[in-house]
């Protein structure tokens, strides 16, 4: 369905699922690849991204297949034994898969080529490949350590102890996968601490993993080689997209709407803490753990928002959020202002840009800052009338159907197919919540 343009509208509701989570479902592919025996995934997002991840695992000789009541099952080699791919691994629009999967290979010794679509190729890799060298890896990269990328294994890994310079989830797991198949002891500190779940979901299939908080940040040690087996996995909705349809009801009149079974990891839930202070009326209930993260239901109820400062700090719990806070922000009183963000200038496009082209087209007033963004509010009257180029990006072709939902006139965006890459079933909830998104 091509759903390029939003109109106006009030009153969303009904209480809808979220999707399965984004990171969770690939890490669970690529640890059930590593691991013995049977591990059956329910709840696994169908997602674009996810699915170039299954179909490179199976390329590395993984059994990945799909039942028809809609788990998952994959059958690993165990640590190590991953076999040469017979084909270019095409990770299409998944950074998270690519960056992962080139420390997967990374201690496997074989040579394995990647890359993806043209926004995947204009990403950094630099920032995988230095640690991963230091493993014993070797890459050919495209200019400015771009993709397509050859990868030849270390048949002879050795363990690091790596600083990460950024913070990156992705780095701190491509380090950590590539030291499963390292003997010794794999190192990784973090300054800031970014999203767990390569950390919990490893202690989850049998790894030692140990986290000491020190004067210099997080110290993560990996103990390598293990004997990781086949578990059963619970994937959790994902706060990054459920933001979407809540964010939706906070900005439009007369709205009620729940999704349900979203995680609420502390290390991912800083936009529903921001959104409180901006005043929003949200209401996380029903907090319960399953498949061993804190999951809960999440209400959101049309809301006067005010605009707050976001602290520098919170960005890594919430580096997905800003597009969807910035169009928050655009409905609150006063002004909102967000640092910490040179991470959003190389996401799936430069997002600062990009909103700020987006909402200036949409006539709110926006300051672009190296790293970081300032948008002053008009609740009430967000003229809207604009057309946005969302640059090949899911939650910037998102954020800006959600404007389009409560702005005066409607929003229309150049291109909606990549939003399958996180959230396929977006269109469908909106829908069913009662918004009007329409082809062009
Ligand atoms: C992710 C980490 C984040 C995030 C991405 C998913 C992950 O990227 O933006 O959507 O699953 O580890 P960075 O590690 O580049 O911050």
């Amino acid at each position: 369905m091509s759903i390029r343009t939003a109109h106006r509208i009030t009153g969303l509701t009904g209480t809808y699922a979220a999707p399965g989570d984004k990171s969770i479902s690939h890490r669970a592919l690529m640890l059930g690849g590593l691991a013995v025996g049977e591990t059956r995934i329910t709840g696994l997002l169908e997602g674009e991204d996810v699915l170039a991840t299954a179909r490179a695992m199976r390329a590395l000789g993984a059994e990945v297949t799909r039942g028809a009541d809609g788990a998952w099952t994959v059958y690993g080699t165990g640590v190590g034994g991953l076999r040469a791919p017979s084909d270019i691994l095409d990770l299409a629009n998944a950074g998270t898969g690519v960056r992962l999967l080139m420390g997967v290979v990374a201690t496997h010794p074989f040579t394995s080529v990647f890359t993806g679509d043209a926004s995947l190729r204009k990403r950094p890799m630099e920032r995988v490949m230095t640690p991963l060298r230091q493993m014993g890896a070797r890459f050919t990269a495209a200019e400015g350590g771009r993709l397509p990328i050859t990868v030849e294994g270390a048949a002879m890994a050795m363990p690091i102890r790596y600083v990460v310079p950024v913070p990156s989830a992705q780095v701190k797991s491509a380090v950590m996968l590539a030291g499963l198949n390292t003997p010794g002891r794999t190192i990784v500190v973090e300054k800031q601490a970014t999203r767990d779940h390569t950390e919990n979901m490893m202690r989850h299939f049998g790894a030692s993993v140990s986290v000491e908080r020190t004067a210099e940040g997080d110290v993560i040690a990996l103990d390598g080689q293990p004997e990781l087996r086949g578990r059963p996995m619970a994937v959790p909705g994902d706060p990054s997209s459920a933001a979407f349809p809540l964010v939706a009801a906070l900005i439009t009149e007369d709205s009620e709407l729940t999704v349900t079974g979203i995680s609420v990891n502390p290390l991912r839930a800083g936009l529903f803490e921001t959104l409180i202070e901006m005043g929003a009326l949200l209401e996380i209930t029903n907090r319960r753990i399953e498949g061993g993260e804190p999951v809960a239901d999440v209400t959101a109820r049309s809301s006067a928002l005010r605009g707050v400062d976001v602290p520098a700090e919170r960005a890594p719990s919430m580096i997905d959020e800003y597009p969807i806070l910035a169009i928050a922000a655009a409905f609150a009183q006063g002004r909102t202002t967000m640092r910490g963000l040179g991470e959003l200038r190389v996401k799936e496009s430069d997002r600062i840009a990009a909103m700020a082209k987006g909402l200036a087209a949409n006539g709110i007033a926006f300051q672009e800052l190296e790293d970081g963004m300032i948008v002053d509010g008009r609740p009430g009257d967000v003229p809207g009338g604009g057309t946005v180029e969302t640059h090949m990006d899911h939650r910037i072709a998102m954020s800006f159907l959600v404007l389009g939902c409560a702005s005066r006139k409607p929003v229309t965006v150049d291109e909606d197919e990549m939003i399958a890459t996180s959230f396929p079933d977006f269109a469908g909830l909106m829908a069913s919540a009662g918004a009007r998104l329409e082809a062009a």
